[in-house]
């Protein structure tokens, strides 16, 4: 049998619950996925994500924010202990801090976020309320690269929509989006292990 081709190396960033870096760890449990994560790093201790890794047998960092003098002191952190595990794609899965520049270059092109509404509409936090608010009738979930840009900017990957009922709550509502997170990322990382996402300015072709 010939050896198989190293897959894709994924760290992932997740600062709570990680149920979106469960889909991941799902998808690298599978031989056939192109992509494993092998480095799970949080910004809090007691991070459910990290609980997860460790239970999937993966490396669980936490790296604690007050250990450094700045936001870029931290994030550079984040980048050698990537790059200490030779990560080609960093996804950030719920990660609750704001990526600074020094970051985003360390990774340009090789960084994804994903985020529950159906980007541009709804960036930064509680995207579902703000589309219950706004009395969207439709939302869903986007896949889309890290950029430079305040939150929520990058290039589109994927997207997904999801009907906003009558009476809807925000829980029922985010329920009903993370379903479609939990199928969206896996995929687009499959997409970008295969080499099939080619980016030109903010549109992102899948071959
Ligand atoms: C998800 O809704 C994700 O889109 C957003 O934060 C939430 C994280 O959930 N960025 P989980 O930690 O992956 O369960």
């Amino acid at each position: 049998m010939t050896p198989r081709a190293e897959r894709l190396r994924v760290g992932v960033l997740a600062s709570g619950r990680g149920s979106n870096l469960q889909a991941l760890l799902d998808a690298s449990a599978r031989p056939e996925f192109p992509a494993e994560v092998v480095v799970v790093i949080s910004d809090r201790e007691g991070a459910a994500a990290l609980a997860r890794a460790r239970a999937a047998g993966v490396d669980a960092v936490f790296v604690n924010p007050k250990d450094f003098a700045d936001r870029v002191a931290f994030d550079l952190a984040l980048v050698a202990e990537f790059a200490a595990r030779r990560v080609g794609l960093a996804c950030n899965a719920g990660f609750m801090r704001i990526l600074s520049p020094a970051y985003v270059r360390a990774f340009a092109g090789r960084a994804m976020n994903i985020h529950p509404s159906l980007l541009p509409a709804f960036p930064g936090l509680h995207a579902q309320r703000q589309a219950l608010e706004y009395g969207a009738k439709v939302s869903g979930a986007t896949v889309h690269f890290v950029d430079e840009g305040a939150v929520d900017t990058g290039p589109i990957i994927l997207q997904a929509s999801v009907p906003v009922l009558p009476n809807d709550t925000e829980e029922a509502l985010s329920a009903r989006i993370l379903v479609e997170e939990h199928r969206l990322y896996p995929e687009a990382v499959r997409l970008f292990a295969e080499g099939r996402l080619s980016a030109e300015g903010r549109r992102v072709t899948i071959k």
